[in-house]
């Protein structure tokens, strides 16, 4: 594998599988396609932006004419499909964006791809097309798709799309379901950083409803290695599930980010609960262990202390994206709810 194309690698989990493929692999060429949305930031890759083996464009994989012309100008070996509006809170405040780019942008890929004969194509999914467990059991690949909240609807739709490309054109598509990731250059509007960064600047840790609601938390650098697993010796047509067996209700999550930090635990506020919030996610990644021989490594204290480090050597990241557009959003999605 010579040529990859990652789309939405100046996201968090593009831009950590980027750094990861052009440590582990000195030869790969990447080529990062990606609309730089709210959540795209440059800066997750700045240190390679003279890098040989790398090559930023910016583009929008919902438009046919400028995403086939990239694939007739390359030689693309695999195309790993990363870009998405990602957040579910967003997604329930407006799901026109995740319509389009999750949907209508994975359709566009998958033709562009065909097209060009790509020889493998990775769809980057998520464990929350399986909707809610209840207190046991665990998502395994065959679980019925359910989704809950328009965000997961929209990415089920594409794993349905790309499961079709698969059965009807022969398409050598594969798709990874990964549960909640945590680690360096994640958007500080998810759980984690929004807590780490708010906890800093002695704000409200906003829990919705009784805090009770469990995720399972994978580092993602281990997501990465999963899904360049998948890449490599994957096989197609297949769906891998990655975890980190690692489940914790919010509430606890919230409590050790504190200890860490040394804040108080009266910096927790319970807001009013997210409409459909899924109760628990919980993953069987043996499949994964079986057939790509992967596993989760990083054991969830260490990794979580090593992000909350991450946060706290580098304010100057946090502090451009808490200016500026995000606040806004900020506002409009805390605001009634902080001051009720
Ligand atoms: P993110 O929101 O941090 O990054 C998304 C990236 O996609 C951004 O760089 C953005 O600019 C880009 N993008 C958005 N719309 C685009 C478009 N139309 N064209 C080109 N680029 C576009 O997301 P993330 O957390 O890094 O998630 C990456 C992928 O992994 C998503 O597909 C998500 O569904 C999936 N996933 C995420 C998690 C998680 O815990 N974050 C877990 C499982 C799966
Ligand atoms: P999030 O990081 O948004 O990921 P997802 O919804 O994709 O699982 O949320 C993780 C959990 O934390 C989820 O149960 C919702 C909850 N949560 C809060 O309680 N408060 C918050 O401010 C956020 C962003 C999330």
């Amino acid at each position: 594998m010579k040529q990859i194309l990652v789309t939405g690698g100046c996201g968090f989990i593009g831009s950590n599988f980027i750094r990861y493929q052009l440590s582990e692999y000195p030869d790969i060429s990447v080529t990062n396609l990606d609309k730089l949305t709210y959540a795209g930031n440059l800066e997750n890759l700045k240190e390679y932006e003279s890098h040989s083996g790398y090559t930023f464009v910016k583009g929008d994989i919902t438009d046919a004419d400028f995403v086939n012309a990239l694939f007739n100008s390359n030689d693309f070996d695999a195309v790993i499909n990363f870009a998405a509006e990602s957040h579910v809170d967003r997604s329930i405040l407006d799901s026109s964006p995740f319509i389009h780019t999750n949907i209508v942008g994975t359709q566009v890929l998958l033709d562009a791809a065909r097209s060009r004969n790509i020889g493998r194509y990775v769809q980057v999914s998520t464990d929350e097309v399986y909707g809610s467990l209840g207190p046991e059991g665990l998502f395994t690949e065959t679980t019925p798709i359910a989704p809950n909240s328009p965000y997961s609807a929209s990415k089920a739709s594409a794993d349905l799309l790309v499961r079709s490309y698969i059965k009807t054109f022969d398409f050598p598509a594969i798709i990874t379901r990964c549960s909640n990731n945590y680690g360096p250059y994640q958007f500080p509007e998810k759980l984690i950083p929004l807590f780490i960064s708010n906890a800093q600047e002695d704000k409200s840790l906003p829990i919705y409803g009784e805090g009770t609601n469990v995720r399972d938390w994978i580092h993602v650098i281990d997501h990465c290695r999963g899904i360049d697993a998948a890449l490599r010796k994957g096989e197609t047509g297949q769906v891998y599930n990655f975890g980190g067996n690692a489940e914790m209700q919010n509430i606890e999550i919230t409590r050790l980010l504190l200890s860490i930090l040394g804040k108080p635990e009266s910096l927790i506020k319970y807001v009013t609960d997210r409409p459909g919030h899924d109760l628990r996610y919980a993953i069987d990644c043996s499949k994964a262990e079986a057939e790509l021989g992967w596993k989760p490594e990083t054991k969830f204290d260490t990794g979580l202390k090593d992000t909350v480090q991450w946060y706290l050597d580098n304010p100057e990241w946090v502090n451009r994206i808490r200016s500026g557009q995000y606040m806004k959003y900020y506002d409009q999605q805390y605001g009634n709810r902080l001051n009720s």
